[in-house]
């Protein structure tokens, strides 16, 4: 009997764009969504399943769009409604999904919503946003702390109250407890949905739902003394049980739609509770974004020991994902070195799980340098040089295209919204695409693999033992293939026994690109920084 087809999103691989700067197409220095329409075959060219767009909806870029001033629009830096529904059209025509984010924890204090809860305190959107009176002493109604720095309260003259905002002032949170609120947003995904997206990523969930009586936060006697916003234990404000219900009920509307529409969470959180976010019925996130790449130390044994425990700890029926970039963190050619970008892009695309991708590192992209004047990131803005604080701008530049004139992202003599790294006229789309050996030409060979092998994109897990300091191996298995990954992260030769699986092997893709043919397992050779695919 064959299996059953598994729902789209688990052999998929999702490729993150962000659409401030994948291409801009009317000279405002800004990508847009037509710019992407225009990029529909670069898309194809990279096997991949869907692309995640960033917000794209009206906003007074605070936070560079997670602070949404309308749920149901698009921002004019991006184009129309119209240009939405022909990307949306076009990717479906190339045979790719669209999944948007959703940012339901916190509007723009532009938001109708906040303009009209501020008005006054028996306002009837009042309960739509979390306001409280000052301390008793004055100051704000708790120790409760910013992601981006200072306190988490901002008080407003005008009713003489506070209101709560984690992130930037300008991003009030809306207050989840009040059904109308969710129904509101609700409302926001239906509309999305009836279009034909095919799902959403859903921003910051384990935040939607604060402590009733808005007790102080305990310090964290942990604290390293430099990361501001660590000084204190978020057990007030983080991971109540009540939000649950709230990813519930996004899952019921997305399940609604025909179409096996997928619900995706910002899971940013320690595996015990990530694990809860599939929901006790598997009713919750379809796929709860697993960082745990991301926060990894960059050594075999570490990576092989965190994909081991997240393995053991996913409950049953629970697909698994694994996520090694996105826009609020370094790129991998930066954290795990330039010489390990291919080995990286290897484990993710060989993975047990979905792979999430994100934009440019199938080129290699490393983090720009952006100075000072040019900084955009809000985060970094708001906090002190010394407490460390990461520049995201500097993950989210322009993608370069070719050699010419600001790299092909927009036209010449247009100053872009960030710069663009120095290396692009070495690393950029044209030129990679022109080499056969290239990072590009690697990264759409190892998708296109994944597409073709059950093995690789539904197959089982399981760890090899190799006795090798820096090799971590595992094999993939699925209907009677067999498929062995062997990635060195060490930047020194190994020759490895692996005859215990098998006596040979076929290479169906080495990170050099150059080795092919059959090889011995009793006398494996992996190069410096190498990582191997091999059939069984
Ligand atoms: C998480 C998003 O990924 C990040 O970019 C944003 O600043 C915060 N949530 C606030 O929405």
């Amino acid at each position: 009997m064959n299996a059953p087809t598994p729902p789209w999103w688990q052999t998929a691989i999702i490729y993150q764009l962000y659409p401030l700067s994948f291409q801009d197409s009317n000279g405002d220095g800004m990508g847009d969504l037509p710019g992407i329409l225009g990029r529909l075959d670069y898309l194809a060219s990279l096997n991949i399943s869907a692309v995640w767009l960033s917000p794209i909806f009206p906003s007074p870029m605070r936070d560079f769009g997670y602070d949404v001033a309308d749920y149901t629009g698009v921002h004019p830096w991006f184009g129309t409604l119209s240009d939405f529904d022909r990307l949306l059209k076009g990717l479906h025509s190339h045979g790719m999904k669209l999944i948007l984010d959703l940012v339901p924890n916190h509007t723009s204090d532009q938001h109708p919503w906040f303009l009209e809860s501020r008005r006054s305190r028996i306002n009837l959107k009042r309960d739509w946003y979390l306001w409280r009176d000052p301390a008793p002493g004055g100051g704000p109604p708790n120790n409760w702390l910013s992601f981006f720095g200072g306190p988490a309260w901002s008080f407003d003259k005008v009713t003489g109250q506070y209101y709560l905002h984690q992130f930037t002032p300008e991003q009030p949170e809306l207050n989840l407890r009040q059904a109308a609120v969710l129904g509101a947003l609700l409302d926001a995904m239906r509309f999305w949905l009836d279009r034909g997206v095919d799902g959403f990523r859903v921003d910051v969930p384990w935040l939607l739902i604060k402590d009733a009586e808005f007790r102080d936060e305990p310090e964290n006697p942990n604290w390293d003394g430099i990361d501001p916003h660590g000084r204190l234990l978020h057990n007030r404000t983080a991971h109540q049980p009540e939000l649950h219900a709230i990813v519930r009920a996004m899952r019921t509307v997305t399940d609604s739609y025909p179409g096996d529409r997928v619900l995706i969470g910002e899971t940013n959180v320690p595996d015990d509770e990530l694990v809860q976010y599939y929901g006790t019925a598997r009713d919750e996130f379809h796929l709860p974004f697993n960082f745990r790449l991301i926060y990894a130390r960059w050594d075999a044994r570490e990576i092989r020991r965190l994909i081991e425990t997240y393995e053991a700890i996913l409950p049953q029926d629970a697909w698994p994902n694994w996520v090694l970039g996105n826009h609020d963190q370094p790129r991998i050619a930066s954290r795990a070195g330039a010489d390990q970008a291919r080995v990286a892009a290897m484990l993710l695309l060989t993975l047990r799980g979905t792979p999430s991708c994100y934009y440019g590192d199938e080129l290699g992209m490393e983090n720009v340098t952006v100075p000072r004047e040019r900084m955009r990131d809000p985060q970094a803005l708001r906090q002190p040089e010394a407490a460390g604080v990461f520049n995201r701008d500097s993950a989210r530049t322009p993608l370069p295209w070719d050699g010419l004139a600001n790299a092909g992202f927009t036209r010449e003599g247009v100053e872009p919204w960030l710069p663009l790294g120095g290396d692009g006229p070495i690393r950029n789309v044209a030129r990679q695409s022109e080499d056969s050996q290239s990072m590009l030409a690697f990264f759409r060979t190892v998708t296109s693999l994944r597409q073709r092998h059950p093995a690789l994109n539904r197959g089982d897990y399981e760890s090899v033992e190799t006795a090798a300091d820096g090799i971590f191996a595992y094999t993939r298995a699925a209907g009677g293939q067999r498929i062995l990954i062997v990635l060195n992260f060490a930047c020194c030769e190994h020759l490895l026994d692996l005859s215990e699986l098998a006596d040979g092997a076929e290479i169906l893709l080495s990170t050099g690109m150059q080795r092919t043919g059959r090889v011995e397992l009793r006398r494996l050779r992996v190069l410096a920084n190498e990582g191997l695919v091999l059939h069984l």
